[in-house]
């Protein structure tokens, strides 16, 4: 009997993703609305003869080679799970795909990676130029895994041999097929062909996945209602915050950090860092378990000088806000003013009479500090106070064009971040 697939219409998808698609991730996407999530690409070499160890302590099952974990996963995930091999050799693809077949739902095989390490290897993107070869891998995955097979490609820029293929796929019985719609030349910067989903989705009576270029939420109705697609699948869009998939929005990065890190231990509480970082209430804090506070401390100053927002909460929100408090308050100034003129100037008249001496002071002192003020931006606009590139860019007499602004600087990746930290796998890829 075949293997019942997973329900891919109107799927929303968490892509294969390697470095970024580890378990604490997987977990926040379903929990932010994914319906199915993928694994990063594993190498079928990488996988095989690894030993399931089922961690006690948190619940998890990890992959382990040589004492290093290569997979790791949760049963909680498990009814949502595609496992995506890397593979040039159907026998080690089969290998693999049955190494973890009692802890995933679904095998999927990667032909559309166009990394010099996969192409070298005839894997990824290498295989859709021997069709046999995808085909033969493929087709002994259908037959003896015990599990759906999926696989995920690229497009050819020939309209007629992107179908063929396609069809070719189709017929070794895998169960969806999802395209990432760019050529195996083409950078993430240049946009995907949108267009070219609908005849794939018409050519084969298969789920279709569509991805490439999905960055909205609204993004995903848009593709479906454009091509017909079953699914949906998101990487970079879930990379830079994965609550992506909630339909009332996105989170703030803050929120991710935190979630990321609870998630990271999955209840591992024996872990030394796992109380410092669920009380963390500030990047700062998380830095600070990590001995990282010197970087955060250099980094802020940084901003601090150049007058750029230090918190990463929020910051093109909170500046909003600020501008708002702002006018607010102006707002209000001006009103006051109008209403109460009479009763300032009889406060004036007040003050005078009975502050007159401090007030004399006040002035003397205003003038001071005025020639104070004067001497320093002598000082600046000649490159002597601080030898910081914003000053010296001032001191050659850029001006207000070349004032630098924040994406100048680099920003630090949040989620990046917090991901080399992870404790979860590192699959080879
Ligand atoms: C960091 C990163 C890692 C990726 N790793 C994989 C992978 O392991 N397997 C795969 O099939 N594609 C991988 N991809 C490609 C994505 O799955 C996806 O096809 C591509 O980024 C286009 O989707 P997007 O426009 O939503 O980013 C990766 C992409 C990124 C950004």
């Amino acid at each position: 009997m075949q293997p019942q697939p997973l329900n891919y219409t109107n799927a929303a998808i968490l892509a294969p993703m390697v470095r970024i698609g580890t378990l604490p991730v997987r977990l926040m996407a379903l929990e932010y609305g994914a319906d199915l999530v993928y694994t990063p690409e594993v190498v079928d070499r990488g996988i095989v003869g690894c030993e399931r160890v089922v961690n006690e302590d948190n619940g998890t099952i990890d992959y382990l080679s040589k004492g290093v974990s290569i997979f790791r996963t949760h049963p909680s995930e498990k009814s949502k799970l595609v496992f995506q091999i890397g593979s040039a050799n159907a026998d080690l693809a089969l290998q693999a795909a049955l190494t973890v077949a009692q802890d995933v739902s679904t095998i999927d095989l990667n032909c559309g990676c166009p990394k010099r390490f996969s192409i070298h290897g005839g894997m990824g993107a290498a295989l859709m130029e021997e069709p046999e070869k995808l085909c033969g891998i493929l087709k002994n995955l259908v037959d003896n895994c015990g599990l759906p097979v999926t696989c995920k490609i690229r497009i050819f820029p020939d309209r007629e041999r992107t179908l063929k293929l396609v069809k070719m796929i189709e017929a070794t019985g895998i169960r969806a097929l999802a395209v990432h719609c760019r050529y195996r030349d083409e950078r993430p910067r240049e946009p995907g062909h949108w267009d070219r989903f609908k005849e794939i989705v018409d050519a084969v009576s298969i789920p279709v996945i569509a991805n490439g270029d999905i960055k909205e939420y609204a993004d995903m109705a848009r593709i479906r209602e454009l091509s017909g697609c079953a699914g949906v699948m998101i990487a970079r869009g879930a990379e830079a915050n994965v609550s992506i998939f909630r339909k009332e929005g996105r989170l703030p990065h803050m929120d991710i950090v935190r979630q990321y890190i609870r998630r990271m231990f999955v209840e591992d509480t024996k872990s030394p860092y796992y109380r410092p970082l669920c009380d963390a209430k500030s990047f700062r804090a998380v830095c600070k378990v990590f001995e990282m506070e010197d970087e955060f401390d250099s980094w802020t100053k940084k901003q601090e000088e150049h007058g750029w927002p230090t918190d990463l909460d929020n910051p093109p929100r909170k500046a909003a806000e600020a501008k708002e408090k702002e006018a607010k308050a102006a707002n209000v100034k001006a009103k006051t003013k109008n209403d109460k003129v009479a009763d300032v100037k009889m406060a004036e008249v007040v003050a005078e009479s009975t502050l007159g001496k401090r007030k004399q002071d006040d002035l003397k002192e205003e003038e001071e500090e005025k020639v104070v003020v004067a001497t320093a931006s002598v000082s600046v606009s000649a490159g002597e106070v601080d030898g910081t590139p914003a000053a010296k860019k001032h001191a050659a007499g850029d001006g207000a064009s070349s004032q630098p602004t924040p994406a100048d600087t680099p920003q630090p990746d949040v989620e990046t971040e917090v991901e080399t930290i992870s404790t979860t796998s590192t699959p080879l890829a």
